[in-house]
């Protein structure tokens, strides 16, 4: 967070690339690592930074309700390790904690505290079964304020998150789930390629260039520096695949 502490602990964020439509010659899932945190210590967090959900009953895939035909879901595609500097994993905008760093990359809680769009669920594995989502975070447009107000009108990048916290995998990782979508008058559903889209859009948030989608493989990485509020965070991108 703050440069010395950054120094010591650098921040990792894992992207996940779970829908490479391409004629690529590889089919997995790919991740990036995020943000690294102290560990707290009623944590358990493993070096990879967060436990596979399907190895416990989970999955990477969301429970959205009323699909048609039923059971489909959309792909949990960024996670922040839970090895990222403890401030961070904090879920609080105060004292350069989740909601700030999120800032830091032009995103923000929903226009003026309303909630819009269904709850998606997800099941980690960590024995917390199916949770809702803890928020939804939208693209600001650099409007701190009300800039979420224009991505739901208007469309844009957005995403779910949900924390790894049950008592069987405690990593305190966030998932998240991003997708680019249209504007509001369309339903909000989700542009071509929304899902990787919406991922590296955000990794070019983080990183200041754009991100050749096409071109990424397992193990691609990038880092960048992000401020907020007095606040400079340092990210440690990694996309991994088979997820
Ligand atoms: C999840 O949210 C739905 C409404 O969107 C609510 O009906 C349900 O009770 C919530 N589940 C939990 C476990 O909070
Ligand atoms: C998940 O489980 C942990 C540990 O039992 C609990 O503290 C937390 O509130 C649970 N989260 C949800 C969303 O149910
Ligand atoms: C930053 O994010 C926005 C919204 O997703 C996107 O339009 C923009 O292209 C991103 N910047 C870069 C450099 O990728
Ligand atoms: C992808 O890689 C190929 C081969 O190295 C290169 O020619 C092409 O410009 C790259 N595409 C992007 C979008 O960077
Ligand atoms: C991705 O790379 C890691 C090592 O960097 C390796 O352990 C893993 O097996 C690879 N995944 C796939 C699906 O090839």
């Amino acid at each position: 967070m703050l440069p010395t502490t950054m120094a010591k602990s650098p921040f990792f964020l894992l992207l996940c690339l779970p829908s490479m439509a391409m004629a690529i010659d590889y089919d997995d899932n790919l991740w990036p690592s995020l943000p690294l945190l102290r560990k707290r210590a009623s944590r358990n967090v493993p070096e990879q930074g967060f436990y596979d959900p399907r190895s416990n009953g989970g999955s990477m895939l969301t429970v959205v309700e009323g699909t048609f035909p039923p059971g489909q879901g959309e792909p949990i595609n960024m996670i922040i390790s839970g090895n990222s500097d403890e401030d961070v994993l904090n879920d609080r905008e105060e004292d350069g904690g989740l909601r700030n760093y999120w800032l830091s990359l032009e995103f923000a809680g929903e226009c003026l505290g309303q909630h819009s769009g269904s709850d998606q669920g997800a099941n980690l594995g960590d024995d917390n079964g199916t949770k809702n989502e803890t928020a939804v975070i939208r693209f600001n447009y650099g409007n701190p304020q009300l800039g979420t107000c224009q991505e739901t009108v208007d469309g844009g990048n957005h995403f779910r998150y949900w924390v790894q916290d049950g008592s069987q995998a405690n990593s305190g990782a966030i998932f998240m789930a991003a997708s680019y979508e249209m504007p509001i008058a369309s339903q909000h559903d989700i542009v071509s390629n929304g899902y990787n889209l919406a991922r590296d859009y955000i990794v070019g948030n983080i990183t200041q260039q754009t991100i050749p989608s096409v071109n990424l493989t397992n193990s691609t990485t990038y880092s960048g520096t992000t401020s907020f509020d007095g606040y400079t965070y340092q990210t440690d991108v990694l996309y991994v695949s088979g997820f």
